[in-house]
């Protein structure tokens, strides 16, 4: 017997699927509902049949299941396949009895393997930890500033395809010797901040894990940095090793999609923390997992890895970041990686393109503004290139320069074997919530990428870098 009347829905997000012809869905209900379902149609039906029928729309059931330590909401996914390119469609979401009242859009991209456009954000840290304080106008501030950012990123790039994060979309952390509970419900309102933003019903998002993300550690594995649990209830990522994507599998998050060409790839990285066994395990399957990616898209001209603690960092805390660019090294290498993103520093850094752990002969030319922005172009580089990627909310650590240094001492050198490798120079902060467009472009005689770093506050992009590449 249903125990109430309405849905309750929350934390709504539209994610990447497999290829441009699947999406996938992740929101939160209430416990006491029953069954999970989806119903999506083409706009253009809907507006001219004055909404949802049988026969304009298609309804596909999900699955649930109550995440851990929590008793007030359940947490249900579904995927739709089959989509036609080029096209808006509408959808809702509910339980077996009925719907919520509220429709959303997304649209889908033709010719993607011509032109395509994509956004990549990092440590965007929605903070509830004092959730006992706070007001709702500082909630709401949180979800205004993020949904700003993607409104800033669409505004770019008009056909924005997907939004893939290098994770810290929370913060809150075991480590601040909270109970589980306590942990599990601040983790939980932190989720629902950053799925809060009407984009993040439209435009498909994908994340790795953040150190802030992974630690959800319940069962008596707390403080093993491979595991989550929390994080496998909001997100449903394609070609997810774990369990029907619902847990995690206990050393991988990892996710892969192709988009045109362009293949993305997400690595749970944080082998980096933790040493012996457990780190080779991660290692080994991680790149059997960029391996089996790689094989299922020979066709793939642009091969991109996003994970969240840089390899390569100007900050260069050795301890950190060694164990990372044995790794990568190896996997970019072996596997022709044009870009990789991370994240962690919370500062922007481009490096020069690295192969065997060394700066290539690639030619880079470069010309700096008087503001200091940069505009590079490479043609055919034999190596890979390494961002770190600002932050886009930078709740903690947002303006004055003393904050930057306090945040730059506390990751450590600035000389240390990674800068010197990369060659990066000095990592850069900026006073604006930041973000990166990436633009795709086959139509000319050489395929080329671009890639704009840019700050969200007066669209300035603080750093233009454009790839050139004749073979895939
Ligand atoms: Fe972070
Ligand atoms: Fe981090």
């Amino acid at each position: 017997m249903r125990k109430i009347e309405k849905n309750n829905i929350t934390s709504l997000s539209i994610q990447v699927g497999e290829d441009e012809t699947s999406r996938r869905f992740v929101w939160y209900n209430d416990i006491d509902t029953a069954g999970v379902r989806l119903q999506y149609a083409l706009k253009s039906d809907y507006d001219a049949d004055g909404g949802f029928t049988d026969e304009n729309s298609k309804v596909v059931s999900g699955r649930s299941k109550i995440p851990y330590k929590n008793t007030e909401f359940v947490s249900c996914k579904a995927e739709i396949y089959d989509l036609t390119l080029g096209e808006t469609y509408i959808y809702r979401v509910g339980d077996r009895y009925s719907y919520d009242d509220s429709t959303y859009t997304f649209n889908t991209y033709d010719n993607l393997d011509k032109k395509q456009s994509f956004g990549i954000v990092s440590d965007i840290h929605m903070n509830r930890k004092n959730y006992e304080t706070e007001t709702p106008e500082s909630v709401q501030n949180q979800v205004n500033r993020w949904q700003n950012v993607m409104a800033k990123m669409q505004e770019v790039s008009p056909e924005l395809g997907f939004i893939v994060s290098t994770g810290d979309n929370i913060s809150i952390h075991n480590m601040y010797s909270l109970t589980d509970e306590e942990t599990a419900k601040i983790a939980e309102k932190e989720h629902e901040t950053l799925f809060a933003p009407a984009l993040s019903k439209s435009i498909p998002f994908a994340s790795t894990m953040g150190n802030h993300e992974i630690t959800w550690a319940w069962d008596n594995i707390k403080f093993d940095w491979g595991h989550s649990n929390v994080m496998g209830y909001h997100y449903n990522l394609p070609n997810d090793d774990g369990e029907s994507g619902m847990v995690l599998d206990k050393s991988m998050a990892n996710f892969y999609f192709i988009s045109g060409d362009v293949l993305v790839i997400g690595i749970h990285d944080m082998a980096g923390k933790t040493a012996g066994a457990f780190q080779n395990l991660t290692t080994e399957k991680n790149k059997a997992y960029i391996q089996k990616a790689c094989e299922a898209n020979p066709n793939a001209r642009w091969k991109i890895l996003v994970t969240h603690i840089p390899p390569y960092a100007f900050y260069a805390s050795d301890d950190e970041t060694k164990h990372m660019r044995d790794v990568f090294d190896d996997y970019c290498d072996e596997f022709n990686i044009d870009v990789v993103f991370t994240g962690h520093s919370h500062l922007f850094a481009r490096s020069k393109h690295i192969k065997g752990n060394a700066v290539t002969n690639d030619i880079v030319t470069s010309v700096k503004n008087d503001k200091g922005y940069q505009t590079a172009e490479v043609t055919d580089p034999t190596g890979t290139v390494y961002y770190n990627v600002p932050s886009a909310l930078d709740h903690a650590f947002a303006g004055a320069d003393s904050d930057y240094k306090t945040w730059l001492n506390a990751w450590g050198s600035t000389t240390g074997e990674a800068n010197k490798t990369a060659d990066f120079g000095e990592g850069v902060k900026y006073d604006s919530p930041m973000f990166i467009n990436v633009d795709t472009d086959s139509t000319g005689t050489t395929p080329k990428m671009v890639i704009k770093t840019m700050r969200s506050d007066n669209l300035e992009a603080i750093d233009t870098y454009t790839i050139y590449k004749n073979d895939k």
